[in-house]
């Protein structure tokens, strides 16, 4: 039998409970997302944030700037977030325009106010089989979606199939310090699906319609990261849901199951980060 794997109710959960928590503080953190251009998608994001950190007590606010704005002010900007001490989690939204270094831009951040834990110092910590101030969201949010229903990845095959520094990479070391077997593929892996096919567990984190029936053993656990518009405007994941579903023990819907979790573990990021810095 099935389960799917619901991360709107766990997200609710958790929120209720740090709802709780934000409402004992008499000082509340504040969470600064920068966001450059008018990448659809992204303003959609970057909004749902907003909503969420309202919802729940937490200070936040918007600086949106034009696509053309230049590296150099952007690099400013970072620096003043950096060095208010009003502002305790920034998040600069991506992807950046071309034209701007990404990596420049997330190295500016300062590592204590990092809520993404994207910069080089808190990914080192977590390459380096340390704890950095908080985990990436995406990753923290699928490892809280197993937890939840208590699937252990000690000694299990977890095929990651995306090597980006948002999810694949920062994933990988996660589950590893878990002691998971872990193997990233990614666009240049050839013969995608043998390798798939000896998942225990399947992340797929691509972006684009990939995962079918074949791809995956019987009983896998499949969670997908994927979330984009089909061609009739249907909201939907990396996985064919339909075919792939009857085949696993446990399934992330699209939309309904990872996305929801990042948004909670941006939440909780943000508390931690307030808590371990911040807080008196
Ligand atoms: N764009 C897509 N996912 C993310 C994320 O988790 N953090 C940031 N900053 N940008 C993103």
């Amino acid at each position: 039998m099935t389960v799917v794997m619901d991360g709107k109710a766990l997200r609710d959960k958790l929120l209720e409970k740090l709802k709780l928590k934000l409402d004992k503080f008499e000082v509340k953190p504040t969470l600064v997302v920068v966001l450059v251009g008018d990448n659809p998608a992204s303003k959609i994001y970057v909004n749902n944030k907003k909503k969420m950190a309202d919802e729940l007590g937490i200070n936040s606010e918007i600086i949106n700037y034009p696509a053309d704005i230049s590296e150099e002010i952007l690099l400013d900007k970072i620096n003043d977030l950096n060095n208010d001490d009003s502002v305790t989690a920034i998040l600069v939204q991506l992807p950046l325009p071309k034209h701007i270094n990404k990596f420049n831009v997330i190295n500016a951040i300062s590592p204590e106010k990092d809520v993404d834990g994207f910069t080089p110092k808190n990914l080192g910590f977590l390459f380096a089989g340390e704890e950095p101030y908080v985990y990436p969201c995406t990753p923290k949010g699928i490892l809280l979606l197993l937890d939840e229903y208590h699937i252990d990845v000690e000694g299990k095959h977890v095929v990651i199939v995306g090597r980006s520094n948002i999810v694949g990479k920062p994933l990988s070391q996660m589950l590893l310090s878990k002691n998971a077997t872990v193997t990233i593929c990614h666009s240049h892996t050839k013969d995608l699906s043998d390798t798939t096919k000896t998942a225990d567990i399947l992340i797929s984190a691509v972006g684009k319609k990939i995962i079918e029936e074949n791809f995956i053993k019987q009983n896998c656990v499949v969670i997908d990261v994927g979330i984009f518009k089909d061609e009739n405007g249907k909201t939907r994941g990396d996985v064919n849901f339909e075919s792939v579903g009857p085949k696993t023990s446990f399934i992330t819907p699209v939309p309904g199951g990872v996305g929801p979790m990042t948004i909670a573990s941006l939440m909780l990021n943000t508390v931690e980060l307030f808590e371990k810095t911040f807080a008196e």
